[in-house]
């Protein structure tokens, strides 16, 4: 049965789900570490589907997620060894599960979310998570690794036109290769975490305790690694009120200065910065929630006018 749906996400309709339970319970390396195994079905989840169970020794929860991919499979395991508090253990993991042909991972359960009841505290416990993943990552050889070019963010942009971001993002596309020498030189291109999002990070304690995060959902990229909070900050920014939410990337120059990681300051930041916000916005903008969230399309319009300028 083909599990992935037309987009190259696990379906999640019934039938499937039932399928995959299914075949979950017919995988050995699965059913000797956990039992009582059920859907857990995220709202948040966008590629995968997880179940979870019980670890037959320690009475704890384990996470199975189906739909991972090999390197994110191998790429958890080895940020555990290099740094045990940076991920998740991993239990298990595979490449077929009952007949199925597809990549999984049964781990560790961490238990809380980094949402809004932290305060503004979830941006910062992120962004520490970040330093850590930059420490460990060099400390990993992949040759295969995916790599963010010129010509990736070329198409961001190209493929954005259809969507009609706002601002005059012809002229953002007309200085790509200029704009990409800029960040190249100045940040230069390493491990990044790439899909950095409140939703792919988690806490062993309640809000407001935790002092530090945990990175799920590894799909690590070779760029440079100001696309991690201008990703971040792109995607947190409509709402002005929220605590926390302003200058992630110069929080996260500053975390990286202070690690000791290569970073900017002053006008070169303040140029980088505008660039990469640019090129994320018109790559996340949406022109649904521009339907239903007002202050949106300011927001987006305004990053992408500031980058065109440069
Ligand atoms: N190890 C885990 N412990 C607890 N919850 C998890 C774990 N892994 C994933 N989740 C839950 O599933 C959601 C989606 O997981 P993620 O790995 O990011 O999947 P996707 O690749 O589909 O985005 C997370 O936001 C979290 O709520
Ligand atoms: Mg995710």
């Amino acid at each position: 049965m083909e599990i992935f749906a037309r987009n190259g996400v696990v379906s999640r309709s019934r039938e499937t789900l039932a399928h995959i339970l299914e075949a979950v319970n017919q995988t050995k390396a699965i059913t000797r570490i956990a039992s009582d195994i059920e859907l857990f079905v995220q709202e948040y989840g966008m590629a995968a589907v997880h179940l979870r169970g019980i670890h037959r020794k320690t009475g704890l929860v384990v996470i199975i997620k189906v739909g991972t991919s090999s390197r994110e499979n191998s790429w958890t395991k080895k940020l555990h060894k290099v740094m045990s508090d940076l991920v998740p253990k991993v239990y298990a993991s595979g490449a077929k599960l009952g007949n199925i042909k597809v990549h999984w991972m049964a781990m560790e359960a961490i238990p809380f979310g980094l949402g809004d009841s932290w305060k503004g505290k979830e941006f910062d416990l992120l962004l520490d998570a970040g330093i850590r993943f930059y420490q460990a990552s060099t400390k990993i050889n992949d040759p295969t690794l995916l790599e963010t070019t010129q010509e990736t963010v070329k198409k961001w942009l190209q493929r954005s036109l259809i969507k009609r971001p706002p601002g005059p993002i012809d002229n953002l596309l007309a200085k790509v290769y200029d704009h990409w020498g800029l960040i190249d030189e100045k940040c230069g291109r390493e491990v990044a975490f790439d899909d950095f999002h409140l939703a792919n990070v988690m806490t062993k304690e309640p809000p407001p305790n935790s002092r530090s995060a945990i990175l799920i959902d590894i799909h690590p990229r070779r760029q440079p690694w100001i696309l991690d909070p201008a990703y971040l900050q792109v995607l947190n920014s409509n709402d002005p009120n929220r605590p926390g939410h302003k200058n992630l990337i110069s929080r996260m120059a500053r975390k990286r200065k202070d690690a000791d990681l290569r970073s900017l300051e002053s006008d070169e930041l303040e140029m980088a910065s505008k660039i990469a916000l640019g090129w994320m916005a018109a790559r996340q903008w949406k022109p649904e929630v521009a339907k239903k969230q007002p202050e949106y399309r300011a927001v987006y319009e305004k990053f992408i006018s500031e980058a065109s300028e440069i």
